[in-house]
């Protein structure tokens, strides 16, 4: 499927999001004042190619990508990627106080006790985001992240098996966070505690940014797939089937009027979803309870006020009603994301706002990768 495609754009970078699900790739050209969107469009993956963040069949994801290149006229090769997952740590951590030069040098031992693979099998990055004292000594708070060395070179070499030359791998959630928050600073959300919530089809990824800093992600496993599986076992249909009726017969509903409204199919559907429904909920609980003890007395020096708003990503996101039930069970506002709404960013004028709305929601990532370059170009004062 292809939202922009064969239009004028320039050699900038490329942002590819590699999903189990679909690969979505974004271009955006620098632009006078701001960002041009050129291309974006997104394609089936390869069936099981793509398992628990790792890319397995590196052949198949890469004839993949190729096409869809080919389809939306993309002849830019270079190319930045994300990885995320269960397995990728970020967290704020309390260390000794210790000069940067230092801290590179004894990362490794320092991380062993946040990470749960062996560290000589990761890699390991990390920002000082400020000091403190304990008890009289001296502290730092640092944001640690961690990487299996896995996902990241099984996405290095998709890319070059794909012709391209990827030029940075980040994780997911920072690349999100370039393209919702960062890039739009001048909105309220900078001075809010935001949730992003990301719903894809085998992980879904939440993260806060409290006033324009990463604060926390986790990853949990009760995401699209979950609802597709619990469609197919309550009415005893093949995954293909349960995934139709999913994207097109159901939402999710908060009463029994609004489940009226539905098909008998789509009635069942809904009744199936209640319990990951419930579960994503939980979830979503639990990461608030873990920042709010994070900010907590003793927690981190970034002291902040609860989350006070939820906004959805992901292609799950594009569930009808979901938004409206986590609203209801959350009691914040919710919304799904609308990427292109503060006019920084520029669309060609061929292209369909209302469906690149549709598919905002699934494309976030890709962009906030695609926004990299351009946006480190500027900071640096390449162009204004
Ligand atoms: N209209 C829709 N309603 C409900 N779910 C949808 C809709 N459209 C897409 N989905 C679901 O979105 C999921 C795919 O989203 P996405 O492409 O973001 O996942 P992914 O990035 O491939 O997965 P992951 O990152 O978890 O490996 C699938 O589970 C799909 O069924
Ligand atoms: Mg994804």
């Amino acid at each position: 499927m292809s939202l922009l495609g064969n239009l004028s754009g320039s050699s900038d970078t490329i942002g590819i999001d590699i999903g189990s699900h679909s690969i979505k790739v974004v271009q955006v050209s620098q632009a006078r004042g701001g960002y041009l969107l050129t291309r974006a469009g997104s394609t089936p993956t390869p069936p099981d190619a793509v398992k628990q963040g790792v890319v397995d069949d590196r052949l198949a994801v890469a004839e993949a990508i190729r096409t869809l290149l080919r389809t939306l006229g993309i002849t830019t090769s270079a190319a930045v990627a994300a990885v995320a997952g269960p397995t990728v740590v970020v967290r704020q951590v309390k260390l000794p106080a210790m000069p940067e030069q230092q801290l590179r040098k004894s990362i490794y031992w320092e991380a062993r006790n946040y990470i749960s693979f062996p560290v000589e099998d990761s890699l390991l990055e990390f920002q000082i985001l400020g000091t403190s004292a304990s008890e009289g000594t001296p502290q730092m708070d640092v944001m640690l992240v961690a990487t299996p060395r896995n996902l990241v070179d099984s996405r290095v070499e998709t890319l070059e098996q794909a012709g391209l030359d990827p030029v940075a791998v980040e994780l997911e959630p920072f690349a999100l966070m370039r393209g919702i928050i960062d890039l739009h600073a001048a909105s309220i959300w900078i001075h809010e505690t935001v949730a992003l919530v990301e719903l894809g089809a085998t992980f879904t990824h939440i993260s806060i940014i409290s006033n324009g800093n990463f604060i926390l992600s986790r990853s949990v496993n009760v995401a699209g797939s979950t609802f597709t599986d619990a469609i197919a076992h309550v009415l005893g249909l093949e995954t293909a089937q349960a995934e139709e009726i999913k994207e097109n017969e159901v939402r999710v509903v908060t009463d029994e009027f609004s489940r009226a409204m539905l098909s008998p199919v789509g009635q069942e559907a809904s009744r199936a979803l209640e319990s990951p429904q419930e579960e994503l909920v939980r979830e979503i609980r639990r990461s608030f309870a873990f920042y709010d003890y994070q900010q907590g007395p003793g927690g981190s020096t970034q002291r902040a006020e609860s989350v006070s708003r939820l906004i959805l990503t992901g292609g799950s996101a594009k569930m009808g009603g979901l938004d409206t039930f986590l609203n209801a069970q959350l009691t914040l506002p919710v919304e799904v994301v609308d990427l292109f709404h503060a006019g920084a960013v520029h669309l060609p004028a061929d292209a369909d706002p209302a469906e690149l709305r549709t598919q905002a929601p699934l494309m976030a990532t890709a962009f906030g990768l695609a926004l990299r370059e351009p946006m480190l170009h500027r900071e640096r004062g390449g162009y204004r």
